[in-house]
């Protein structure tokens, strides 16, 4: 962490602004809150990433819950592209001042350097290979080919972005925060036992998104009254799971209910909401 942490600050001293990417289903467990610390200042632009698997309704109230913070921010889908082309013009008003200054300076054109952080499997490599149109963080990662500080030019821009992007911890002091990065697949099941997360996704779902519980698995709206775990149990009866003696392979369920969730069959659904007015976190 001391390590990842001096590397951060290392770089921030060659860049003009900080992209820090999220993932749109779970936008505040999947943010380090100690980047506010570490970037002092730079301008910071948030990249709400995975937007296609998440709510479009709450995508936009979490847009308005950043920008009140402060922050620039920007809901995009970095494997389809979707909400890319509007990053240049994003990057342009954070860094409004550092562009004024440049002109200033005679220097009207100079490149905008940015890097890029998030935690694992946030999109920061998809992010960097979509701007830069090539695959360029693959080719770097062939042994002998040097990754410090190389930097890649967004297409068509006169920005660029350091091609190694910093990878922040998550933070875990919340048990909430961890059960959010589990139900998204960002922490291996192995770490808790897929039954207690999908009966702790359940829990979120039957109160906010009961109709597409129902429709997926043939429930009717009373099921989503039941317990978790006796929710769990009735989805697994709809889809035959059953052991010897009747008995629902709870196991069996919880897996494929994360698969489904996982895998985007239940629809675009968020799974934390903006903290109330005046909290800065959940
Ligand atoms: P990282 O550098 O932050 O660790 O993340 P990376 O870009 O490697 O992306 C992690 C996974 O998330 C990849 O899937 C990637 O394709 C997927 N991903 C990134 N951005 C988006 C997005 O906006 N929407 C969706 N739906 N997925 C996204 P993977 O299964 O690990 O690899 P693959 O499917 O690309 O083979």
């Amino acid at each position: 962490m001391a390590k990842t942490r001096r590397k951060i600050k290392e770089s921030l001293s060659l860049v003009d602004g900080v992209v820090e990417i999220v993932d749109a289903r779970v936008p505040l467990s999947s943010r380090n809150p100690e980047l506010d610390e570490m970037t002092e200042g730079k301008p910071r632009i948030v990249l709400l990433n995975k937007s296609d698997m998440a709510d479009p309704n709450a995508t936009s109230l979490w847009m308005k819950w950043f920008r009140q913070q402060g922050l620039y921010c920007l809901s995009v889908d970095c494997k389809s592209g979707r909400g890319l082309n509007q990053f240049e013009s994003v990057v342009r008003q954070a860094l409004a001042q550092k562009i004024k200054s440049n002109e200033d300076k005679g220097m009207k054109g100079k490149s905008l350097r940015l890097m890029v952080v998030g935690i694992p499997n946030t999109g920061k490599s998809s992010f960097i290979n979509k701007m830069s149109g090539r695959n360029r963080l693959k080719v770097a990662n062939k042994p002998g080919v040097t990754r410090d500080n190389q930097w890649v030019v967004c297409k068509g821009s006169n920005i660029e972005m350091l091609d190694t992007p910093g990878v922040l911890w998550p933070k875990f002091d919340d048990p909430a925060v961890g059960d959010r990065l589990a139900f998204i697949g960002s922490i291996k099941d192995t770490v808790t036992d897929p039954e207690t997360i999908a009966v702790r996704l359940l829990q979120i779902l039957k109160t906010d998104y009961t109709d597409r519980l129902c429709e997926r698995y043939k429930l009717k709206p009373e099921d989503c009254e039941l317990e978790p775990f006796a929710l769990l149990e009735q989805i697994g009866r709809k889809r035959g799971m059953l052991i010897r003696g009747g008995e629902v392979n709870t196991e069996r369920a919880a897996n494929m209910l994360l698969d489904e969730y996982r895998g985007g069959k239940l629809g675009k659904l968020t799974l934390e909401r903006p903290p109330k007015e005046g909290a800065s976190h959940a």
